[in-house]
C-alpha cells in the first residue's frame, strides 16, 4: 500500500511537496533531485522559486534529473521540458545549469543517448527526491501502460490518449510529439524517496487505482506501491475515488 495524504486545494498540496524539497536542499549537502514537468507541479516550482527569493532556499548543492523528453521538437521549443524548466525553477533558482539534466533528444542515436542517461544518472549517487505526476492512464515519466517493471531509459511511443491530452499545448494536432526518451520505471524506482502529487477529478481513477489496485502494467503507478518510501500527496478531487 501507498502512503497519502488529502489538502484541500492544491496549492496547499504544492507547498506540502514544496516542504519536502526544502528539507533535502537544506541538508547542506550535494542532492540530486529527480523532477517533472506537466501542470501539476506548476504550483511547486512557483513555491520553490519563491522561497528562493524570499528565504535564501538555495540550489548550489543540487543536480537535477528529469524523468523525461519529447522527441522530435527542435531545440529550444516552447513545449519541449528543457524548455519548461528553466521558464518555471531553472532560471529564476541558483541551480548550476551545467548539473541540471534532461534525456539528450537531439542525439543521433536516441537509444544510445537514452543509455547514456541511465548510466548518468546510476553515477550520480541516485535521486534523493523524485518528484511525479501521474496520467489519467496511469502514466509515470512517459511509462504508458503495458511498461514493464524492470525497464530503464528508453524511446518510447506515446499513448494515442496521452497525444490527445498534450494537444492543447500545441497549435495543430500534427505538431504533437509521438515520441519521447523516457526514465524507465526501474530507474525511477532506485530513488531514495518518491513523492506523487496529483489534483483535480480527472486523475482519481489512475490515483484510486495507483494506490488499491493490483500491482499491474495496466497502471504502471501501481508499481510504486513496492517502493520503500513513497508519498501521494493529493487534493480533495485526486482522491475521491480512495
Ligand atoms: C505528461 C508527463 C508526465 C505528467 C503527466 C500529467 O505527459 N510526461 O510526467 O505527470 O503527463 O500531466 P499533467 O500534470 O499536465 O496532468
Amino acid at each position: 500500500s501507498i502512503a497519502y495524504s488529502v489538502y484541500p486545494d492544491h496549492q496547499t498540496a504544492s507547498e506540502r511537496v514544496a516542504d519536502l524539497f526544502t528539507n533535502v536542499l537544506s541538508s547542506g549537502s550535494p542532492t540530486v533531485l529527480g523532477l517533472a514537468t506537466g501542470s501539476t507541479p506548476l504550483q511547486v516550482y512557483g513555491e520553490l522559486c519563491r522561497r528562493h527569493r524570499n528565504d535564501g532556499l538555495s540550489f548550489s548543492q543540487a543536480s537535477s534529473f528529469n524523468l523525461d523528453e519529447y522527441l522530435g521538437l527542435e531545440s529550444g521549443h516552447p513545449q519541449s521540458y528543457r524548455h519548461f524548466m528553466r521558464e518555471h525553477l531553472f532560471d529564476h533558482v541558483d541551480i548550476d545549469l551545467a548539473r541540471t539534466h534532461l534525456p539528450d533528444v537531439h542525439a543521433d542515436d536516441a537509444q544510445s543517448a537514452s543509455d547514456e542517461y541511465e548510466r548518468q544518472l546510476q553515477q550520480s549517487g541516485g535521486v534523493d527526491l523524485q518528484l511525479l505526476g501521474i496520467g489519467t492512464n496511469g502514466h509515470i515519466g512517459f511509462n504508458e501502460p503495458g511498461t514493464k517493471k524492470d525497464s530503464l531509459t528508453r524511446v518510447v511511443d506515446l499513448a494515442p490518449s496521452t497525444i490527445d491530452s498534450n494537444q492543447r499545448f500545441f497549435e495543430s494536432p500534427d505538431q504533437v510529439p509521438r515520441q519521447a526518451i523516457t526514465m524507465g520505471i526501474a530507474s525511477i524506482m532506485r530513488a531514495k524517496q518518491i513523492v506523487l502529487l496529483a489534483t483535480g477529478q480527472a486523475k482519481a481513477a489512475a490515483v484510486a487505482g495507483a494506490i488499491q489496485g493490483p500491482i499491474s502494467a495496466d497502471n504502471p503507478a501501481s508499481y510504486l506501491q513496492s517502493h520503500p518510501h513513497v508519498h501521494f500527496v493529493l487534493d480533495e478531487s485526486a482522491a475521491s475515488e480512495l
